[in-house]
């Protein structure tokens, strides 16, 4: 199964990015549009992977093509989410705790990840388009270098962002749900 079927599993009305517009990510739980956004990072991170896998003789141009049309366009709108959504929740989570977390690595890596991520669009292109794999062995590296940094970040967000603004979530829903069960018991004892 190719990465690009898999990453649908779950999400039957969800088109390649268009499901990460900020529209659509907004009308989401934000635990479930992260959820989302790094399954969709895993799974073209597994698609680069097989491409890497494939180098040089079996690389399939179709697959190329379809990574470099979405690659780009995917993270800038996952990191629009995280960046103005998600982050700044982590933030004042930790401040209304007495911590201070920066998420300036991660903004930094959404910044590399996405400078990497044109250059190698460019190249994807290129070879979908018919053109020879130059140095496939660097090439190789290159797309290696990349899916295991962004499996990374993706693995430390689903550690440590995701889990703190979950419980944040789930202790307000909580506090709203006890208000509203004392209202009842005051108007029931009323
Ligand atoms: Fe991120």
């Amino acid at each position: 199964m190719s990465g690009s079927r898999r990453e649908n599993v779950g999400y039957p009305e969800c088109c390649e990015i268009e499901c990460l517009s900020q529209e659509k990510l907004g009308r989401r739980d934000v635990i479930e549009a992260m959820r989302l956004i790094h399954d969709k990072k895993v799974a073209m991170c597994q698609e680069l992977e097989d491409i890497a896998d494939s180098l040089p003789a079996a690389v399939d141009a179709l697959s190329c093509l379809s990574i470099a049309a979405k690659l780009l366009p995917a993270l800038q709108r996952a990191h629009e989410y995280e960046e103005k959504v998600i982050f700044p929740a982590y933030e004042k989570l930790a401040a209304s705790r007495g911590q201070t977390i920066s998420t300036d690595r991660l903004r930094a890596e959404h910044i590399s990840d996405e400078c990497f991520a044109a250059d190698l669009t460019g190249i994807l292109l290129k070879i979908g388009h018919g053109g020879p794999v130059d140095q496939a062995e660097t090439f190789g590296f290159m797309l290696r270098g990349f899916f295991d940094g962004l499996r990374r970040h993706v693995a430390f967000e689903d550690e440590h962002v995701v889990p703190a603004i979950r419980n944040k979530t789930l202790s307000n829903r909580n506090a709203v749900e006890g208000d509203s069960g004392l209202q009842q018991q005051h108007a029931g004892s009323g």
